[in-house]
């Protein structure tokens, strides 16, 4: 079987997508389907490139399980319209900028990460970097709530 591949995204890959990555790993363990999906996230903006996950995101989600401390950060190219048949974005802003270098020839399919979340009604993952530790725990608990609807989604209609 062909895996599905999916890139989360947001503005630094520090907060909210490396969050996404390892949520939805966890997952797809959970349900056995970790051999199914390619996973990986970027960020829109290159500041960070080489850095590991911001240490408060680090934090926040080792306590729930989840170890995100060996992801590095990494800036969206255009190789990765084409290898990936999902690209979800944490909010408008980084929607936005995939849109505007999309060559529009790749097989990805943009869109919001939490179009697919089934309890939250909020359409973006709210940037956490300025705030405090609260928002930490909101964005794991949107980015979880998007997991188990992305996985439903798919698996009632499979991509392959
Ligand atoms: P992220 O959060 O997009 O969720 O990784 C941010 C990380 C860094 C910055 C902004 C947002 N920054 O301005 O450096």
């Amino acid at each position: 079987m062909t895996k599905t591949s999916v890139l989360f995204v947001c503005l630094g890959n520090i907060c909210r997508s490396p969050v996404a990555e390892g949520v939805f790993r966890a997952k797809l363990a959970e349900y056995g389907l970790e051999h199914d999906f390619e996973v990986d996230s970027a960020g829109t903006a290159a500041w960070h490139s080489g850095n590991p996950p911001d240490s408060r995101m680090i934090k926040t989600a080792a306590n729930r399980g989840i170890d995100i401390s060996r992801l590095r950060a990494r800036q969206v190219t255009m190789d990765d319209f084409h290898q990936f048949d999902f690209i979800l974005a944490m909010d408008y802003e980084n929607l936005n900028n995939l849109q505007e270098i999309d060559p529009g020839i790749g097989k990805a399919l943009l869109g919001l990460y939490l179009e697919y979340a089934q309890d939250y009604q909020d359409k973006e993952v709210p940037d956490p970097y300025y705030g405090g530790d609260e928002g930490f725990h909101t964005v794991i608990n949107m980015v979880e709530d998007a997991a188990e609807g992305l996985i439903k989604s798919l698996q009632n209609q499979p991509v392959k």
